[in-house]
């Protein structure tokens, strides 16, 4: 048996399709039982560990994912929630974990990148078998609205040509259902392995405004800060999202990986085929 989290998610709700077309037996944990999920669910959260450690009964592979950073003074919670989840999963018997990390995770990195290496080195220091799945930035990021794009609907971003390696959610569920129910490729997985993926193309912000058919807004760092600020975000968080997005216009989620195909056998989404779908 396979606990689904983040199940409503980006990622979660691909994953509950695959998983179900599959039909390998899982259950989704879910905050609100009344959602539109069609699948086993169970009730429970982060921040509720009896909650995790009663959705855990009887699962042998978790698939750990849960919101990103957020507005807080000190630490993330999902460095707490998710830490919290892992030694639930041990205590409960169960074998495997998939995580959703984040490229680019690393010791002392700005919100989720600091925040998802703390959680890998809880895992990878488990007695459990792990993959660590580390996207590129989501092709989903573009359907949300404050922060991406102006009240006119010009897509925000730092100045300059850089280019990102965009992966739609749904290759991010393909991969981790391959990790958690190997089918045909099975054989070619090992576990306790990080894969890093992304998009099978690195685009520049003014290509994605020319497909969305939007225009842009291109920022300096302390023009990006001040935004960020005026949108009510504390001074703290506003200079640790414009460090990770100075990350970015150098160039950290430039590359593209291989990595989706050789996991599932097929070619990650383009840009076109995410807007398609
Ligand atoms: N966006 C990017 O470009 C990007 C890039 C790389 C990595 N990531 C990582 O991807 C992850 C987010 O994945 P996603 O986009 O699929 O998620 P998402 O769409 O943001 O959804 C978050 C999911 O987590 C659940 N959740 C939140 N708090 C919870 C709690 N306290 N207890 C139980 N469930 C909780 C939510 O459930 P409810 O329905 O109850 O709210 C929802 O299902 C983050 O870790 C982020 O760092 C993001």
């Amino acid at each position: 048996m396979i606990l689904v989290t983040g199940a409503t998610g980006s990622i979660g709700r691909h994953l509950v399709r695959r998983l179900t077309d599959l039909g390998v037996p899982f259950k989704a944990l879910v905050r609100d039982p009344a959602t539109d999920l069609a699948c086993d669910l169970v009730v429970g959260d982060f921040d509720d560990p009896a909650s995790i450690a009663r959705a855990l009964e009887g699962v042998d592979r978790l698939f750990l994912n849960g919101g990103g950073a957020i507005p807080v003074e000190g630490p993330q919670p999902m460095v707490r929630q998710q830490i919290t989840a892992i030694d639930a999963a041990v205590a409960a018997g169960v074998s495997t974990i998939v995580k959703v990390s984040v490229w680019g995770a690393k010791p002392g990195g700005k919100l989720a990148e600091g925040a998802h290496w703390e959680i890998e080195q809880h895992l990878k220091a488990s007695p459990l078998a792990w993959s660590l799945l580390q996207p590129s930035g989501f092709m989903q990021n573009f359907r949300t609205g404050a922060g991406t794009f102006t009240d006119d609907g010009a897509l925000i971003g730092l100045a300059g040509d850089w280019r990102v390696s965009y992966i739609d959610a749904f290759d991010i569920a393909a991969c981790a259902a391959e990790l958690l129910s190997p089918t045909r490729l099975a054989g070619s997985h090992r576990s306790n392995e990080t894969y890093v993926l992304t998009g099978p193309q690195a685009l520049t912000q003014s290509e994605i405004a020319e497909k969305l058919g939007v225009g842009t807004l291109a920022l300096t760092a302390s023009e990006m800060a001040a935004r960020l600020t005026g949108l009510g975000l504390p001074a703290q968080f506003a200079a640790d999202i414009v460090d990770l997005w100075q990350e970015v216009a150098a160039g950290s989620l430039a590359a593209t990986t291989s990595t989706v195909e050789e996991l599932t056998g097929r070619r990650p989404r383009t840009f076109d085929e995410f807007l398609a779908a």
